[in-house]
């Protein structure tokens, strides 16, 4: 195995190890790609100030998230079909959080089940979900999270309708996944991963087949959220799940101060600056430039936390000296889990905190709970701000 000493290096084993279908749904955006592209490069529009001869000594990147102390303020954020990307991928990916102290968040597009992710991990875990029209679902996957003992749930706003990535269709994207010519010659290439699948029953969307009503085709993603997604959901609605669920509760998806005011209003304990890392509107802001008006609207409020475009820990502590309480990262942990496992999460995690660790160190700070806009230049006109 080579030494795996940043995030590219897992993206590249992960590239071999997984096949086509699964590598392209985890790195496409919809459409152009715009936004998706925007969303990392973006990051290194910011500069760090370098200082010296600070002590550097005892360092600290302990925080806390909702209440909840984190060992960075970095968690696992929801992605569809983990279990895709590696047999048992939920259960893999959350073990490895677990243990590094970080929270990890189940999709409800997730392969493993709330109930089968609970009875094989220890650490509690937050519930991502997402706003069907089905009530009855709705309730209970609130119900089901309480049972597993989620310790928060988090609400995707910005997904009533899907946003197209061409991939996706021309591959055909199912779990499992459908065999054809193309397909199946793929996946006798990846054979690690095909082992694992062979090993392992969690195939299926494990949260929706048997629990979702009205859905012709459970496997195929773009059929039932065409089928089974709210796309009338409303801030009203928003409050009645505020109701089914008396836990902590944190809002993804908002891009606009006015939402941001919305989400506060329903009484969500944090939001999530997140433009679903370009997978919905092609076109939007990057998320790193949306955040700092949603700062100013809500940021002494609520927690404003930040997702989209993070892949190293220097865009982390660029996210927290602007004023995130918190961050997630999505596919640079996706590329360890598919290129080694549990190992491979374990490793992204290790990536990201060092490169926060040193990264905060240079630039003279010690403390991820006191960093400030003091160490970042932010370019003129780099702020995204809508007229009122
Ligand atoms: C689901 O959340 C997706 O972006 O595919």
């Amino acid at each position: 195995m080579p030494v795996i000493t940043s995030i590219a290096d897992l993206k590249r084993i992960y590239h071999r190890r997984v096949p086509k279908m699964f590598y392209d749904y985890a790195e496409s955006g919809s459409w152009t790609e715009q936004t998706f592209r925007e969303n990392t490069s973006d990051f290194s529009k910011i500069y760090l100030r370098q200082r010296v001869a600070v002590d550097m000594d005892g360092r600290s990147t302990a925080s806390q998230m909702i209440g909840q102390d984190v060992a960075m303020p970095v968690g696992l954020a929801p992605v569809g079909l983990t279990g895709m990307q590696h047999a048992d991928g939920e259960i893999k990916a959350a073990r490895a959080a677990g243990k590094f102290g970080v929270p990890y968040t189940l999709s409800t597009m997730s392969i493993c089940s709330i109930e089968d992710v609970a009875e094989n991990t220890d650490a509690p875990f937050w519930m991502q979900v997402y706003t069907l029209k089905d009530d009855d679902f709705m309730q209970r996957l609130f119900d089901r999270a309480k049972a597993a003992k989620c310790s928060a749930a988090m609400i995707t706003v910005d997904l009533q309708v899907l946003g197209q990535r061409h991939k996706d269709l021309k591959n055909g994207l199912s779990a499992p996944p459908k065999l054809t010519p193309a397909s199946v010659a793929n996946m006798m290439t990846k054979v690690h991963w095909g082992l694992g699948m062979l090993g392992t029953k969690r195939r299926f969307f494990g949260n929706i087949v048997g629990h979702a009503k009205g859905v012709t085709d459970p496997s195929s993603l773009s059929t039932w959220t065409s089928e089974a997604f709210d796309p009338s959901l409303n801030w009203d609605r928003i409050r009645e799940f505020r109701k089914m669920w008396d836990g902590p509760l944190i809002i993804k998806g908002i891009m606009d101060p006015r939402d941001a005011r919305e989400a506060l209003n329903v009484g969500a304990d944090a939001i999530i600056v997140s433009n679903h890392g370009g997978r919905q509107l092609d076109g939007a802001l990057s998320a790193i430039r949306a955040l700092p008006a949603i700062l100013d609207a809500v940021g002494d409020k609520i927690e404003v936390h930040i997702d989209s475009g993070i892949r190293t820990g220097q865009d982390v502590l660029k996210a927290l000296a602007m004023g995130a309480k918190g961050t997630y990262i999505g596919r640079a942990y996706v590329y360890g889990l598919g290129a080694m496992g549990e190992a491979g999460v374990t490793r992204a995690l290790e990536v990201i905190h060092k490169e926060l660790d040193v990264s905060m160190a240079l630039c003279g700070r010690r403390d991820v709970r006191t960093l400030d806009r003091d160490i970042l230049m932010i370019p003129e006109g780099f702020e995204g701000r809508w007229q009122a």
